[in-house]
């Protein structure tokens, strides 16, 4: 299981650059003015930083963007990085770098010169995100044990922001780890079993099994799992981390760990992209990781319903009627609308249970919202203004792409069914805001709610912005973030 590198802090010291680290990065201002470590690397290496600093190449090169010198002269480094910087350099300049800085250094031990605190922080964070490889089932892996040491003015300030970058890049690569397994090894039993080990943190996890279920009245959840061998669960994972008295924030993940659309099954070709129809769930476990690490201030309950969608002569049929567990009932027209089906439920059973503050759901839900936001954003849908405007904020804070769509009436309209109180398609013109309005059917009044339907962004054939291709971890910094920002007891 893939987990981050080590980070060394080290002192400032111009001696450390002679030892053999097998690559060094330098941060170089674009005004060209050498700084101490710049111009002690110009003079043992007769001038490689001048000369290269005043090429075309680098003056093509924009903030955060690396020319790399190859033997360097007297250094015993195989490589130096050189990162061109400038005094207007933004968070995202910084953590682009530290994204180039971990494409170039597979399996290296390096070092990284870091100028200001606020930046290497940034630096740090592209590093940590970008360093990750899946290579569970890999028999000859690439990724070896490296390391990286980071040498500032005042390493003692910098470890409390370490840990707390820790915490954010251990939940990503949680959600990761989660999302690019495959279902016949994730299935809603192993999955559960992973989150159960959130326990050691001290989130308190439970797991209701489908007797319980049943008991509960989640026949729409249940009718999802129902063509499956593996048991459907919902799995309740609690980080109290303020007092009692303040009402949690809920997050709600769809955990569908393999989606063949059942009985309308998908079609073959890209099928085994639905091994991530869980990613939802994944970025759920990944926050609730990354609070408890950080051991953040604040209430909240993370939810996923784990099922698995199979066509069998179990399976549920097109037109087989289902009554929620709110009581509503819902025309199944389409088995392969199932992550509705499935957050209905979980929605209803958090919002009886808990007396949420705020519910956020997460759910791989539609193929429609690729067609219209690509793999760059999110479709982001609410019916609180305030609370999603906060939401967008950390999000662009923690640059995740998240672009918020519209709801209404008209859009409900199309959900009507001639047999029950809805059904689980509304067509395919505006296929996403139509499975929103279907989930807002399921929000009480007044409770402020967001739903994310992330089935771009949880999972990309090329590399996205922190993460080489496959699962990407989208939202858990966003998440982390929102409850840092709104949810935590000062
Ligand atoms: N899991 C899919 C959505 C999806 C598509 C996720 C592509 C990631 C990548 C979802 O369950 C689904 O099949 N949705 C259908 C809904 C339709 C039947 C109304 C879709 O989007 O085609
Ligand atoms: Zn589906
Ligand atoms: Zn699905």
């Amino acid at each position: 299981m893939k987990t981050s590198v080590d980070v060394k802090l080290k002192e400032y010291d111009l001696k450390l650059l002679e030892k053999d680290y097998d690559r060094i990065s330098i941060f170089v201002e674009d005004t060209k003015k050498l700084d101490s470590i710049c111009s002690r690397i110009d003079k043992v290496t007769k001038g490689s930083i001048s000369r290269a600093i005043s090429s075309t190449e680098f003056e093509k090169k924009s903030c955060g963007d690396v020319l790399t010198i190859s033997f360097p002269g007297a250094l015993s480094t195989e490589y130096l990085d050189l990162v061109k910087w400038s005094k207007s350099g933004k968070p995202n300049d910084a953590r682009k770098a530290g994204v180039n800085l971990a494409k170039k250094s597979n399996h290296d031990n390096i070092l990284i010169c870091g100028s200001i605190q606020k930046m290497s922080e940034d630096v740090i964070k592209g590093y940590l995100l970008r360093r990750y490889e899946f290579s569970d089932y890999k028999n000859i892996k690439n990724t070896g044990t490296g390391s990286v040491t980071l040498m500032l003015k005042r390493p003692k300030d910098f470890a409390k922001s370490l840990s707390e970058i820790r915490a954010q890049v251990d939940g990503v690569f949680f959600t990761r780890n989660l999302v690019n397994e495959p279902a016949n090894i994730l299935s809603t039993v192993e999955f559960s079993k992973r989150l159960k080990k959130l326990s050691d943190l001290g989130v308190s996890v439970e797991i209701l099994e489908e007797k319980k279920l049943e008991e509960l009245g989640m026949n729409a959840l249940l009718g999802v799992g129902q063509g499956s061998a593996n048991p459907s669960k919902v799995v309740v994972m609690s980080w109290k981390g303020a007092s009692e008295s303040i009402k949690p924030l809920v997050l709600v993940g769809k955990g569908v760990v393999f989606d063949t659309g059942g009985i309308s099954l998908k079609p073959a070709g890209g099928m085994e992209d639905m091994t991530m129809d869980m990613g939802g769930a994944g970025v759920v476990a990944g926050t609730m990781l990354c609070l408890a690490k950080r051991k953040a201030k604040a209430n909240v309950i993370g939810l996923v319903g784990l099922v698995e969608n199979m066509p069998s002569s179990t399976a549920q049929r097109p037109g087989d009627i289902v009554k929620s567990m709110k009581g509503d009932t819902i025309e199944v027209i389409n088995t392969d609308a199932e992550g509705r089906l499935v957050l209905s439920d979980v929605l209803w059973y958090a919002q009886e249970q808990f007396k949420p503050a705020g519910i956020i759901d997460l759910a791989t839900l539609t193929g429609a919202i690729i067609v219209g936001l690509g793999y760059e954003n999110a479709g982001v849908f609410s019916n609180d203004d305030e609370f999603c405007n906060s939401f967008l904020k950390a999000a662009g804070n923690e640059n995740e792409g998240a672009w918020r769509m519209p709801l209404g009436p008209a859009y409900d309209k199309k959900l009507k069914s001639r047999l029950a109180d809805m059904k689980n398609v509304g067509g395919r013109d505006a296929g996403a805001i139509t499975a929103a309005q279907f989930i807002k059917r399921f929000i009480k009044k007044d409770m402020p709610w967001i739903h994310l339907d992330i089935a771009g962004v949880a999972h990309t054939k090329s590399e996205s912005t922190y993460a080489p291709s496959g699962a990407t971890g989208w939202g858990v910094m966003s998440l982390n973030r929102l409850v840092s920002d709104e949810f935590e007891e000062k």
